[in-house]
């Protein structure tokens, strides 16, 4: 079997293992007198077939498979190098989260994201949709409200709903091209039953990176309310253009007092199948105790193996894979976006800051939601997400998956073409 390097022990010494970018492909060009070529290929087409892929499964007759949120590449070497030797002990009896994690992990949201993390806030958590589940349970009571802010990624208001709590929405304010939050609107939503509030944070659907102004005046607010932020930041590992992420619970003190984040190398690394595979931050110690115990009693506190590997493999290696990754999203967006500007198809692109989800504004087609749907599914033969499930605000959009040789949005964008002129 072909082997990478994977840098051994680096996990276990923390933050400071952390290399800083470029630092291994000097190292190794220092050896070697030339730089190692890179061992990936973003552009290479990945067969994903028998492989049991839901985003692809769905898509018939050659429909191109642009929805669910993950990539078609494959993970960093160095990641399935990991799971790799790890498979080679053959021995795969139950596993706990062992100190290697916890210094992953608060090493990786410290230097990657300049967010100090002590490591004692870290805590495993089986998967970001069912960390938050668990939190609405551990922290609201049945008929309780909980705020989200639409259009949204849909799981939120679907499990919120499951679980008995009402969700309340606080639908973002769309403006010149760019949403921010409505804070008057929040203010005249709190109310004794609003216990909660769930924040996307980098913000699926919309792409937005949020600002550490804007994310320290909203735990003002909802800490004057009496409201726990609960902040998904799946997408947070894929900040693009160079701009930063603002891990919630490290904007401010009050953030630190009521933020409870939930985050992954799933989305950054392509690991959505390995399912479970996601951590907490979780500053206050009575709440951290609080949401461990609501874990434990529901058995949802020993890790798979393999997600513990994965993570401490993404974490602890120099992330030169997933600068080349973000490079290449970059150029996928920088394209559409490009092709939407020049072609007057009434639908504009919104340049997203983060991850891999182009929000498309057609509203300017003034098709009903149904007909736009049929348009891309038939006419372009594209599978993409519905804009109107992310809720309010919603309608008149789609969501496109850009994470996927440039060969395949080339492919789409002709096919969008040829359907809307
Ligand atoms: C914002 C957001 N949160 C959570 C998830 C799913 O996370 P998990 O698979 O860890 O439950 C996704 C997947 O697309 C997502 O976009």
């Amino acid at each position: 079997m072909k082997r990478r390097t994977f840098i051994k022990g680096a996990a276990a010494a923390g933050a400071s293992a952390l290399l800083p970018a470029g630092a291994l492909g000097s190292l190794l060009a220092g050896c070697t007198g030339a730089p190692a070529p890179p061992a990936w290929d973003f552009d290479a087409p990945v067969d994903r077939s028998g492989t049991w892929s839901i985003k692809h499964g769905r898509a018939k007759d050659g429909q191109l498979a642009m929805w669910i949120a993950d990539m078609d590449f494959k993970t960093a070497p160095y990641v399935s190098d990991a799971l790799q030797q790890r498979m080679d002990r053959d021995v795969l009896g139950y596993t706990s989260t062992p100190p290697e994690f916890y210094d992953a992990v608060a090493g990786w949201v410290s230097g990657q994201h300049g967010c100090p993390v002590d490591r004692e806030w870290v805590g495993y958590a089986p998967g970001v949709i069912t960390s938050l589940n668990q939190a609405y349970l551990a922290f609201t009571e049945p008929g309780d409200k909980i705020v989200i802010q639409p259009p949204v990624y849909d799981h939120f208001r679907l499990y919120i709903e499951r679980l008995g709590r009402v969700p309340v929405e606080n639908p973002m304010i769309f403006e010149d091209g760019r949403y921010r939050m409505d804070f008057e609107g929040l203010e005249r939503l709190f109310d004794q039953r609003t216990k909660a509030f769930v924040l996307c944070n980098p913000h699926n659907p919309c792409g937005i990176l949020w600002d550490k102004e804007t994310l320290a005046t909203l735990a003002d607010i909802c800490e004057r309310h009496g409201v726990l932020v609960f902040s998904d930041e799946i997408h947070g590992d894929l900040a693009l253009y160079g701009r930063r992420h603002y891990p919630f619970c490290g904007v401010s003190e009050a953030a630190a007092r009521i933020g409870l984040v939930f985050a992954g190398p799933t989305k950054a690394f392509n690991l959505a199948g390995l399912s479970g595979t996601a951590y907490s931050i979780i500053p206050d110690r009575e709440k951290r105790e609080r949401y461990k115990a609501q874990l434990g009693n529901q058995k949802l506190d020993e890790p798979s193996i393999f997600t513990i590997v994965a993570t401490i493999a993404a974490y602890t290696h120099e992330p030169d894979w997933l600068e080349a990754l973000k490079r290449y999203l970059e150029g996928n967006i920088d394209k559409v976006v490009r092709f939407f500007e020049d072609n007057n198809l009434g639908i504009k692109a919104i340049r997203p800051e983060a991850s891999f989800l182009v929000w498309l504004d057609c509203r300017a087609l003034g098709l009903p939601q149904d007909e736009l749907m049929r348009r891309f599914s038939e006419d372009a033969r594209i599978l993409l997400n519905n804009g109107a499930s992310y809720g309010t605000g919603g309608e008149g959009f789609v969501r496109l998956n850009i994470g996927c040789p440039a060969s395949v949005i080339d492919e789409a964008l002709a096919r969008i073409k040829r359907a809307f002129t």
